[in-house]
């Protein structure tokens, strides 16, 4: 399957041999073992990221070194809402983890194209919690917390709450 075009933005030194690119439907098997392998997060199914890398490729992104996936941020617009980008799972391979690739991923996806940037966090996340305030610091715009939805929400015994986060507005 061709692959999408690579996403020209700067990286930082440790990153500089990946690949920045939308992912396509033949990414979709890496980023469900990424996942499954990931503590802190929901494994959807595997139909779940082979039709999320069909229809919402282009709030998505992969990075890659060669052929490997090194990690990915899917995100999607809400229609009524097309200035913010909720940022849906954020995952990075063990190898590449704590030297920026979350951090530069939501660089790459966020762009110019956005007013704001949404997440849902779990109390207990503290990485995922940095890595949205970092993103937020260096694009020097506010953060807003608050409950989304608590843990009765759910019908899963023992889901934590999931914490609403809104950067923004970001500016050019
Ligand atoms: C969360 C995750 C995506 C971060 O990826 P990463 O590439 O290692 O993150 P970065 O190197 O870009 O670091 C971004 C920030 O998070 C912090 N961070 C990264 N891993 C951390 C950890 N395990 N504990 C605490 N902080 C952490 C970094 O210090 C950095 O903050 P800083 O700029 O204030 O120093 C990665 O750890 C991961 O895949 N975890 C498992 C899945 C998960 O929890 N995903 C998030 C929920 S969607």
């Amino acid at each position: 399957m061709p692959r999408t075009p690579a996403i020209d933005i700067p990286a930082p030194a440790p990153l500089t041999a990946l690949t920045l690119q939308q992912p396509c439907p033949t990414d979709a098997t890496a980023m469900w073992r990424l996942v499954r392998d990931a503590r802190d997060l929901d494994t959807n199914s595997p139909h779940f990221y082979r039709l999320w890398c069909r229809d919402f490729a282009a709030t998505s992104v992969v990075a890659r070194d060669k052929a490997t996936l090194c990690g990915f941020v899917t995100g999607f617009t809400r229609p009524a809402q097309p200035d913010t980008l909720f940022m849906w799972q954020a995952a990075v391979a063990p190898r590449w983890q704590n030297i920026g690739l979350a951090r530069h991923l939501l660089d790459a996806l966020a762009a110019d194209q956005y007013r704001f940037v949404e997440c849902t966090v779990t109390p207990d996340n503290t990485a995922s919690e940095r890595c949205v305030r970092a993103f937020a610091h260096k694009r020097g715009a506010p953060v807003r917390r608050q409950p989304l939805f608590s843990a009765d929400h759910f019908p899963v015994p023992g889901h934590a709450p999931e914490v609403l986060y809104r950067v923004g507005p970001l500016t050019r």
